[in-house]
């Protein structure tokens, strides 16, 4: 099912926490927001679900209308179909597996084949049998596989997740992010996740949207933000930049900053056109599969990922080719 946003806002005394926003995620597709703390995200998911009631817009789920300030619609929460999961999973301590996960069907008195169901949902987080434990019976990636069992146990054509995995810890969240996204595509879900790690952000989704201050700055899939931020605050926010000194003037482009990636960065020179630079080695990490090396280059500090190691205080040659330049032109100050 698909999900329209249009010219949706939300203001919170004198906080604008969501600017007038626009966005149409289609069916079946997973999509991120991301953006640091209070930028907004879970303003824009919550009023999606129904926990919030926005400013003013329109919001369609489907080809059915859920909220409109000019038509007067408000779908409350319970009746939108959504599954919801959030990052504390939100589970009763005083109710089993099986009652948390029946809790929403309970709730609607929507319970036929209750047990059958039940078990179905848990089935797809693989807790199959975990029936009677209690919440804190059960480590943290278990618990949160218990909510998204919850969420899905209603069979709702849309999911909306909270920063699902931020209370775990990294080799957890790795494997349950894979199992997710397999989940959702299994089921035919459209998504919505929000969180504020861009690489768990660019790992995951079909679609990313980088938000600050309220505002969706970009909206693309992962490996066009990467290579191409739109915007001064997305070259930073989104793995790491480095911008190329003014000197450096290129064919056509006249206003804008330069910037290439750490992986575009080479010790050796490989086209006669290549850009030539002079950096000193500064600091170098092993990273296992490379060395992340930072370079003083013309006043600025640049990063690199080097194939080998290098002294400190060195100072080396750094090619770059100018295809791997990318040009900003929003957010220059
Ligand atoms: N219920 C609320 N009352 C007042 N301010 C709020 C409320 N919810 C969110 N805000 C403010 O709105 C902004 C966006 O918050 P939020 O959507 O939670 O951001 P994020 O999820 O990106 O961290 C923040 O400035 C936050 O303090
Ligand atoms: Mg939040």
């Amino acid at each position: 099912m698909s999900i329209t946003v249009e010219n949706v806002s939300k203001t919170f005394g004198s906080v604008k926490a969501l600017q007038p926003t626009n966005l149409k995620v289609e069916t079946g597709e997973f999509i991120s927001l991301v953006g640091p703390s209070g930028c907004g995200k879970t303003t824009l998911l919550r009023i999606l679900a129904g926990l919030e009631i926005p400013d003013g817009g329109k919001i369609s789920l489907g080809d059915r209308v859920v909220y409109s300030s000019e038509d007067g619609i408000e779908v409350p929460a319970e009746s939108r179909g959504v599954g919801m999961v959030f990052q504390d999973f939100a589970l009763w301590p005083h109710m089993t597996v099986f009652e948390n996960v029946a809790f929403g069907l309970r709730a609607r008195k929507d319970t036929d084949r209750l047990k059958e169901r039940v078990s179905w949902a848990l089935e797809r987080v693989q807790l199959g049998g975990y029936e009677d434990r209690y919440p804190k019976q059960m480590s943290g990636g278990q618990q949160q596989r218990v909510s998204f069992a919850r969420a899905i146990v209603t069979e709702p054509k849309i999911i909306l997740l909270d920063e699902p995995l931020s209370a775990l810890d990294a080799v957890l969240r790795d494997g349950l992010r894979l199992m997710l996204r397999s989940l959702t595509d299994e089921l035919g879900l459209t998504a919505v996740y929000v969180t504020h790690d861009q690489h768990e952000a660019m790992s995951i989704s079909d679609r990313i949207v980088v938000m600050k201050l309220g505002e969706m700055l970009q909206m693309g899939v992962p490996e066009e933000v990467y290579n191409k931020p739109r915007h001064m605050f997305i070259a930073g926010f989104v793995g790491k930049s480095n911008f190329i000194p003014e000197r450096v003037k290129l064919n056509g482009v006249d206003e804008g900053r330069h910037m290439t990636r750490p992986e575009c960065l080479r010790l050796e020179k490989k086209n006669s056109d290549d850009l030539e630079f002079t950096g000193t080695v500064k600091t170098v990490s092993y990273l296992g599969d490379r060395y992340e090396v930072h370079l003083d280059v013309e006043n600025s500090t640049w990063v690199a990922h080097f194939p080998r190691r290098l002294e400190l205080e060195d100072t080396v040659k750094i090619y770059l080719s100018k295809e791997d330049i990318h040009t900003i032109k929003e957010g220059l100050e």
